[in-house]
């Protein structure tokens, strides 16, 4: 298990109330992948994964062999010019987005056009924030997120219409955050897990905000989708007192079908009476 002791390197709260976006940036080519201190520890992580639980964290349907092939060579041009200090120590698998994701902290997804919908026709997931990969891969991007509240009603015709949008020359990312009651980063279940003990120490509790990319292919015209994860304990992220008081003000917002979703049922009320206090 990895478990940084220092500020989470994004800390997207404002303080506004709760509210589903898009939230897209503009990237560049230098900053789609990130390296830092905890690029060992979380290789070895997902290289055990993928011997001792490869079926729950890759899943590939034969016909995305193509854009498999050109994500892995994109991920070696990417590292060879703005990472060129990191060792590459090539994981040996037959699938390439497999050997693709092994050499980095990033999670990877493909999803391609059917003529209907973007579907998600390959990936390598070592480290699901609560969902499953093998009930999301061949479905479309309406019935992926079929569990999060309002998707459908508010985001799948805005994510629909960016994903046919997307130019190669044009990659965005964006942030989604929630809280956990451990630092786990492999987690492939949903929250019926979620453990109650925990609610005596509040700050032993995890912020974990997922930084995405999305990236459209040249050649295949396929996109990439890379989850990258950031974890700190609560208690070092609410040392800032601004950021203490936007978590509380944001979390005073949530509806009963969002704190359902992320597990917070039992959690919210004494997680923001914890936040009022001093
Ligand atoms: C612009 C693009 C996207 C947006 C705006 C978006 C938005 C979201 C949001 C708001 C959530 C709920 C997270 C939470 O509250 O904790 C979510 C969950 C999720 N998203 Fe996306 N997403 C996008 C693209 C994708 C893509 C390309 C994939 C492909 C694998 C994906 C897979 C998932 C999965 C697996 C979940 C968890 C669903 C579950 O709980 O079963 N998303 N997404």
């Amino acid at each position: 298990m990895v478990s940084p002791a220092n500020p989470p390197r994004y800390v997207p709260i404002d303080g506004k109330p709760w509210r589903l976006a898009m939230g897209l940036r503009t990237l560049t080519e230098e900053k789609w992948i990130e390296v830092d201190g905890l690029r060992e520890a979380e290789l070895e992580q997902k290289r055990d994964l993928l011997r001792t639980a490869r079926s729950t964290v890759v899943a590939t349907l034969p016909h995305s062999l193509a854009a498999q092939e050109e994500l892995e060579a994109l991920v070696a041009k990417n590292l060879s010019e703005f990472h060129p200090r990191v060792i590459i120590d090539g994981f040996n698998d037959p699938e390439p987005i497999v050997r693709a994701s092994a050499v980095l902290q990033e999670d990877c997804c493909i999803l391609e056009h059917d003529g209907n919908g973007w579907l998600l026709t390959a990936a390598c997931v070592c480290f699901p924030s609560r969902w499953t990969l093998t009930e999301k891969i061949g479905r479309d991007l309406t019935a992926i997120h079929a569990p999060v509240p309002s998707y459908a009603t508010l985001l799948s015709a805005p994510v629909e219409g960016f994903f046919d949008r997307l130019k190669p020359d044009q990659p965005k990312w964006r942030l989604n955050w929630t809280i956990l009651d451990t630092s786990e980063l492999h987690l492939p279940t949903g929250s019926a897990h979620r453990r109650k003990e925990l609610l005596d120490d509040l700050g032993d509790l995890t912020f974990r905000v997922e930084r995405q990319t999305l990236r459209r292919m040249e050649n295949t015209g396929a996109v990439v989708f890379t989850i990258r994860n950031y974890t700190t304990p609560l208690s070092t992220l609410c040392r800032s007192q601004e950021v203490k008081d936007h978590l509380l003000a944001t979390l005073q917002t949530v509806n009963h079908e969002v704190a359902a979703y992320k597990g917070w049922e039992i959690l919210l009320r004494p997680l923001t009476e914890w936040l009022s206090r001093e």
